[in-house]
């Protein structure tokens, strides 16, 4: 067991290696106008480890195999695919690599974005494998940790871009979701580092949808929360790129609480009757009962609710559900 893991480990650092290298060779010219065309500077490339996959069934594969490992060890790492038929193949092709760090800098996954309009999926990412599991870990959680730990503040994005481009505007604590839903898991990692974690997602429905769950979760963690929301189709990438450091960095000063803005999103999304279910299930759902006492006053005050009203049916068997059991019509 602890060897597969070793050789997983050993396999991410040579793929590593090979896609960086690949990506200063001949033939990655688009791989390399790509990164231009994003303003990702040199600096950034190497601090993060940027690499291609080239657009070819074998290359990594025929790499591993002069290094002298068998091809089932690569498809164990997830670096390998295999068809039906058995035949052995690289999974990231035509790709710009992203490595994905554990806190000690080791590479532990991949996510390759693809440079072509119409290549799909846009990202492909590493699956489940001995040394990666999906919602343990943070994009750029490596890089970020110094920043995040001496700024006791942590911005969280949706995107791999988005991380890149804020380190590249100096803002070093940031750290990025991969894909998935923020998990309970990665709040505690970084609520280790930072006592508030600012909530970066796009200014789309489902970024929209992520902040308000995400947001719950955390305050739910006990970690306090900001929120900054992107004008309509803008991500942290896009907006920092056309209105720049000055203008985000007032975004940020200005970044509206965490709690605030769930209670106005649940105030102006739905009934009397769900919004007290909302806010019941909510202050159930928090990890520690004492907690109680701080959210309950500022709850029935944000949802326009009587706390003794509250108070009276947090109290009350039979009457509640588990948070995830209540289905809200939010953000539309
Ligand atoms: P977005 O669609 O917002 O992509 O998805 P993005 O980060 O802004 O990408 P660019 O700027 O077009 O390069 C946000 C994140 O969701 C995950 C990725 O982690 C992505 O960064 N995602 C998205 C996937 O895993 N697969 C996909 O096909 C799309
Ligand atoms: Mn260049
Ligand atoms: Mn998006
Ligand atoms: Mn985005
Ligand atoms: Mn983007």
């Amino acid at each position: 067991r602890r060897e597969v893991k070793a050789e997983c480990f050993e396999l991410h650092a040579r793929a590593q290696r090979f896609f960086q290298n690949a990506l200063a060779a001949r033939g990655a010219e688009k791989a390399r106008a790509y990164l231009d065309r994003r303003h990702i500077s040199h600096d950034m490339r190497e601090r993060f480890g940027l690499g291609w996959g080239p657009d070819s069934w074998n290359s990594l594969k025929d790499h591993l195999q002069q290094l002298g490992y068998p091809q089932e060890a690569g498809v164990t790492a997830g670096l390998l695919s295999h068809n039906k038929a058995g035949r052995v193949y690289d999974r990231f092709r035509g790709r710009i690599m992203f490595p994905i760090h554990n806190l000690a800098g080791q590479v532990i996954a991949f996510g390759g974005r693809g440079i072509e309009e119409d290549q799909e999926p846009k990202y492909l990412n590493s699956s489940e494998t001995p040394i990666y599991t999906k919602g343990d870990h943070l994009y750029g959680l490596f890089q970020a940790r110094r920043s995040i730990s001496s700024e006791k503040s942590v911005l969280l994005t949706e995107g791999y871009v988005d991380v890149i481009t804020l380190h590249q505007h100096g803002f070093s604590h940031a750290c990025g979701v991969l894909g998935t839903a923020l998990t309970p898991r990665q709040v505690h990692r970084l609520a280790g580092l930072a006592k508030e974690i600012i909530l970066l997602f796009d200014g789309d429905r489902a970024g929209r949808k992520a902040a308000l769950r995400s947001a719950l979760m955390v305050l739910s963690e006990g970690v306090s929360c900001r929120v900054v929301m992107f004008p309509e189709g803008e991500d942290a990438d896009s907006l920092l790129r056309k209105k720049g450091r000055d203008v985000f960095a007032d975004l940020l000063a200005n970044a509206r609480d965490g709690l605030a803005f769930c209670l106005a999103v649940v105030r102006e999304n739905e009934s009397p009757k769900e919004i007290m279910r909302w806010a019941v299930s909510f202050i159930q759902g928090l990890k520690e009962v004492s907690w109680q006492a701080f959210y309950i006053p500022k709850i029935a005050e944000g949802l326009g609710v009587s706390e003794k009203e509250l108070r009276e049916a947090i109290g009350q068997p039979g009457t509640t559900q588990s948070p995830k059991a209540i289905q809200l019509h939010l953000c539309g």
